[in-house]
């Protein structure tokens, strides 16, 4: 396989920072780029990688990394409330919202500083502070493995949900996307209302807000809670926050007085996993060159040379005494490859 590079070391394109080893590497800058790589796999194993920002690597990839620097930003259609805009899949998500702060294209501001490309964003519709991709979402163009050919899904057939959608599903491993196409908006309808943001807007001295004035709210709060990937080797929260039946949750809530719970429809409720993770006693631990965050204990870090096999048993741990102390769940949400 003349075009692809031989074992290509990923600390580079990983935010967790594993050292681990791909076989054959090789980048896409062009959809048939892509498909001329995809022609080369021949049956290999193939992993597409985008910022590396949710992945755990637990060993060396047998296979053929293809990373994904597909690049450029359009508009394809606008209406008076609206403008349509079609983003490569290898832009770099917080690139791209502040693109649009800056054209004063609204409905992305929240989800500023999410590391990772535009094209894995709907891969678990993201989502931070009140608003997910699915809001701002119009379609996705993608090219199917099997076939060469690219298909268009518009947001019903994403089947997006909360860290979810089709390609985690019943499509996993069958389409890379190529571009995503988001509906903005030209007169904001601002979302202040979740979490920390309206307080840290009055602390910032911010009167009337605007979308810029969000995301540099959204920045500072997360600055705050989450460890910079360029400093401590991180993927985020590890796992999705568990889902539990009302009546379940009324029962842990006479065990536990204290148990956080967000309702939400079909007499379900949400638990902070951070919450359960606090109380079964690993917030800040430490094992050797990895642990769990001091701040937030739903991140799990690599301090330096932590491989990615001892994260992976770390997580498997935290997972067990969540379950035996409150007979949860914990469900990850970071790829383990
Ligand atoms: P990668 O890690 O490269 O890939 C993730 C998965 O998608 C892999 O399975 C990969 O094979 C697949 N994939 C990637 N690109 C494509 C493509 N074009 N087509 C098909 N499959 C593809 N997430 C949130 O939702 N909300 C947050 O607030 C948030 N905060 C974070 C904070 C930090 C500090 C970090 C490190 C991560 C955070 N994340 C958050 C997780 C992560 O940023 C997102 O999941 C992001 O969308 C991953 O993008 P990526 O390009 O890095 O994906
Ligand atoms: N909490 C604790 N102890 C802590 C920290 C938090 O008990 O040390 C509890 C508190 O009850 C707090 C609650 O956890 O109110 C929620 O914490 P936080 O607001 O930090 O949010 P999160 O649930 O930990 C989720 C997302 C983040 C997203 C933020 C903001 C998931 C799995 N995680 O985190 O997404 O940025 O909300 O919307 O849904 C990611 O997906 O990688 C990610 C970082």
């Amino acid at each position: 396989m003349p075009d692809f590079a031989q074992k290509v070391a990923l600390k580079p394109f990983n935010t967790f920072s594993i050292q681990a080893y791909a076989h054959w590497f090789c980048t896409f800058s062009s959809v048939d780029e892509l498909r001329d790589a995809l022609s080369k796999i021949n049956g290999r194993p193939f992993l597409i990688l985008g910022g590396g920002s949710n992945i755990l690597l637990t060993r060396d990839f047998e296979g053929v990394v293809l990373k994904n620097e597909l690049r450029g930003i359009n508009i394809i259609d606008e209406d008076e409330e609206h403008v349509f805009v079609e983003v490569a899949a290898g832009e770099n998500w917080h690139e791209f919202v502040l693109f649009c702060i800056d054209k004063g294209w609204a409905g992305v501001e929240n989800l500023s500083l999410i590391p990772g490309t535009v094209g894995a964003a709907p891969m678990q519709n993201i989502g931070a502070y009140g608003v997910e991709i699915k809001h701002v979402f119009d379609h996705l163009k993608a090219v199917e493995i099997s076939s060469g050919k690219i298909d268009t899904f518009n947001n019903e057939a994403c089947q997006f949900g909360y860290r979810e959608s089709v390609f985690k599903k019943s499509l996993k491993g069958k389409y890379i996307i190529t571009s995503v196409t988001f509906k903005l908006n030209k007169t904001p309808e601002f979302n202040t209302s979740y979490g920390a943001i309206q307080e840290t807007l009055i602390q910032m001295g911010v009167k009337t807000p605007s979308i810029k004035a969000i995301s540099d709210a959204v920045i500072h709060i997360r600055q705050s809670k989450l460890p910079d990937p360029k400093e401590i080797g991180n993927a985020g929260s590890f796992f999705k926050n568990p889902e539990v039946d009302k009546i379940d949750f009324e029962g842990l809530k006479s065990e536990f007085p204290g148990i956080p719970g967000y309702q939400l429809p079909n007499n379900r409720v949400k638990v902070p996993a951070a919450w359960l993770i606090e109380q079964a006693g690993w917030k800040g631990k430490t094992f050797g060159e990895i642990g769990v965050h001091k701040k937030q204990p739903l991140v799990l870090v690599n301090y330096g040379n932590g491989n990615g096999e001892s994260i992976k048993k770390l997580a498997f741990d935290i997972q067990e005494s969540v379950r035996r102390k409150f007979g949860i769940e914990l469900t990850p949400e970071v790829n383990i490859i």
